[in-house]
């Protein structure tokens, strides 16, 4: 197996953490600050259980203070706004996380909104959404953020690049067709969706496909182009009675159809997703050190 075609998402977040606790260290020793990071959960879902989880073990790890609150799936909006309330005025945290998705009694917008944008570590307020896409200083969503990363740090030339982008969702597509917009980037962007006609004419086309469509195996061998990279964002549940859980994890991509015709891939699991928490704990030391915003 050609292992130099894969881009390890558990070495790059591995690297990163360590860089992140480092500079923890030197703002402590130097500034004597300790940045905070607030999770606030609703309901009973269990990715977002497991999920929250790992980003609070994440925070012990590199030596952040970290707060969950974990609320029953009855919570009133009001409730719900009042405890964003408070970590939004708690000079100990500086981020606040909210996470989603929310039980549907409760407004999902509303409830990005009342966060305080200074502290929007996740990068979904309208203020850090806005500033991404005329490509000023924001906190830019952990997700496409670790993307950047992995292409960057695996130096894949991005220049005047097609990069298709199949999704559309405000965690992952659309800001991660404006971070490849950007001039650091500087690639020509496409993004299919659930309404494009012929999406293999699209893909066929791209020099970086990103999948984040949420649909199993998605994309085959048959639709990617000979040498380019395939970022998958995918984490899909299927069946499989060969495995004891009786389920595996797999990606929007095909892996074993493309492995062959790719210059570079992502796995799943060990891609993209531990990039997620990487960027996460990025962003929040970079709002107790200030450095996106005063
Ligand atoms: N749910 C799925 N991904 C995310 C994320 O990155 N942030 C939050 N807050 N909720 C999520």
């Amino acid at each position: 197996m050609d292992s130099g075609k894969i881009i390890d998402g558990k070495d790059i977040s591995s690297k990163i953490k360590d860089e992140v606790r480092e500079e923890t260290k030197k703002l402590l020793f130097e500034r004597n600050i300790i940045p905070g990071l607030a999770f606030i959960i609703v309901g009973e879902n269990v990715a977002s259980k497991v999920y929250v989880k790992s980003k609070g073990k994440a925070c012990e790890e590199i030596g952040f203070h970290s707060v969950t609150k974990s609320l029953p799936e009855t919570t009133t909006e009001t409730d719900l706004l009042r405890i964003i309330h408070e970590f939004n005025n708690d000079k100990s945290i500086h981020g606040v996380l909210v996470q989603l998705p929310l039980p549907k009694h409760i407004n999902e917008q509303k409830i990005i909104e009342a966060i305080d944008y200074k502290k929007d570590v996740d990068g979904f307020h309208p203020q850090n959404v806005g500033r991404l896409s005329i490509g000023q200083k924001c906190f830019i969503p952990c997700t496409p953020y670790g993307i950047v990363e992995m292409i960057k740090r695996s130096k894949v030339d991005t220049n005047g690049k097609n990069v298709v982008v199949i999704g559309r969702s405000n965690i992952v597509g659309k800001p991660m067709a404006s971070l490849f917009l950007r001039k650091d980037l500087n690639s020509t962007v496409t993004i299919c969706h659930s309404a494009t006609k012929d999406i293999k004419a699209f893909t066929l086309q791209a020099d970086i496909l990103i999948a984040a469509i949420g649909k199993p195996e998605f994309v085959k061998g048959d639709m990617i182009k000979e040498d380019s990279v395939i970022i998958d964002v995918g984490i899909n549940r299927v069946d499989d009675n060969t495995v004891p859980k009786g389920y595996r994890l797999t990606g929007d991509v095909d892996y074993n159809s493309c492995f062959g015709k790719v210059s570079k891939i992502t796995p799943v699991p060990g891609g993209v997703g531990p990039m997620t928490i990487a960027m996460l704990m990025r962003n929040t030391l970079d709002s107790a050190s200030q450095i996106i915003y005063e």
